[in-house]
């Protein structure tokens, strides 16, 4: 089996990587490396099951070559993180639009179709209240509360939500395998902390003895989906015909707060940190819009392929924690980039 990871150099796309070089499978990589890294993927390279290609998405020459090729694509090239969001508010809606929309229509003209994973966000839901203390799963089916405007916060969940969009018109109107996942905070080896990633920065600070640096006063919830799950949870919506034209979440139902999610790394770390608050405004500056909740419902991915997680939170920050030392630390940098969350 062939198969094509757009952004396949960044964090859940090398673990997609190693999942598929596992299986037997051949894995091409396209990656302009603005978020991804060459060490992400180095130990494949002498694999000769394995292609990388250093490009862009909107212009690299080999794209109509390689989806021709490909059994499976998972498309997952795009600008993220909510620092770099709020940093490169154009490019997120030029890069994360048109990258999708050249690669759906490279797919269609090769007349092959393949099996296509285009990466959307749990972004899209938005900020949704909190009615009587109850933090409602987050069904595919939902409205959506996405606030455009002053705040170009929200562009990341747009082009997301325009990659989606894209998604079910491929799908419908050229007969074409096309599946929109919406992920939940992946989480694990490989991720960046600079970008906004809560996990690795706490594993990071705790580790180092250092604060830990809660945004707000942490009662936000997130739930986090270790990505050796994530990339078997992709893997068989690609196999499914059910996915075809779908929207689907994947992640874990399993909700934690960031406050809570800072003690349970430092106990897990053993660590002496301390625990201190920034506001929203002292970290991303003013009228930064924070999501309360983030709760998937999971009844759509487990009733088209089964699939269920295996590994807790509690496992994905122990491996963490074990891995961590130069590893981690060397990504940070002491970046004060970093948010509480994200998507
Ligand atoms: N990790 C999560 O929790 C999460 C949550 C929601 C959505 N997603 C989506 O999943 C996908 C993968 O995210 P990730 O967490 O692995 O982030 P990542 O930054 O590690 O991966 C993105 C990769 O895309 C590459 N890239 C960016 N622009 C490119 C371009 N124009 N051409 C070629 N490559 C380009 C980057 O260099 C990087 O390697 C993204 O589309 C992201 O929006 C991830």
């Amino acid at each position: 089996m062939h198969i094509l990871i757009t952004g396949g150099a960044g964090f859940i796309g090398s673990n997609l990587v190693k999942y598929h070089l596992n299986q037997g499978h051949k894995v091409h990589v396209v990656d302009d490396l603005s978020t991804g890294r060459k060490e992400n993927i180095q130990p494949f390279l002498p694999n000769p099951d394995f292609h990388f290609d250093e490009g862009d998405v909107l212009t690299w020459s080999g794209l109509e070559r390689a989806v021709s090729g490909a059994d499976v694509i998972y498309h997952l090239a795009a600008v993220v993180g909510v620092f770099k969001v709020l940093k490169e508010p154009i490019e997120v809606l030029a890069i994360n639009i048109a990258g999708c929309e050249r690669l759906l229509r490279a797919a269609r003209n090769s007349h092959w179709n393949p099996r296509i994973i285009v990466a959307s966000s749990s972004e899209v839901y938005g900020n949704r209240p909190v009615v009587d203390g109850e933090h409602m799963p987050l069904h595919e089916e939902l409205e959506l509360l996405i606030t455009p405007g002053i705040n170009t916060r929200w562009n990341y969940s747009i082009s997301k939500l325009a990659n989606e969009a894209f998604a079910i018109s491929y799908a419908k109107e050229h007969d074409m395998h096309v599946t929109a996942v919406r992920f939940f905070n992946v989480c694990g080896p490989g991720q960046r902390g600079r970008y906004g990633m809560v996990v690795p920065r706490f594993v990071n600070q705790a580790v180092n003895n250092e604060p830990l640096t809660v945004f707000g006063n942490g009662s936000q919830t997130r739930s986090f989906m270790d990505v050796r799950d994530a990339v078997k949870a992709l893997f068989a919506l690609a196999n499914t015909e059910k996915s075809a034209g779908e929207i689907v979440n994947v992640g874990s139902d399993s909700e934690i707060s960031i406050l809570e999610l800072a003690k349970l790394v430092r106990k897990l770390a053993n660590s002496d940190s301390a625990i201190e608050h920034l506001t929203y405004e002292e970290v991303y500056g003013e009228g930064f819009d924070e999501i309360g909740y983030r709760r998937p419902a999971l009844q759509k991915l487990q009733t088209m392929t089964g699939f269920k997680s295996q590994y807790a939170l509690v496992d994905t920050i122990n491996h963490l924690i074990d891995l961590s030392a130069p590893a981690i630390t060397s990504d940070i940098d002491g970046d004060v980039s970093l948010v509480c969350s994200r998507a």
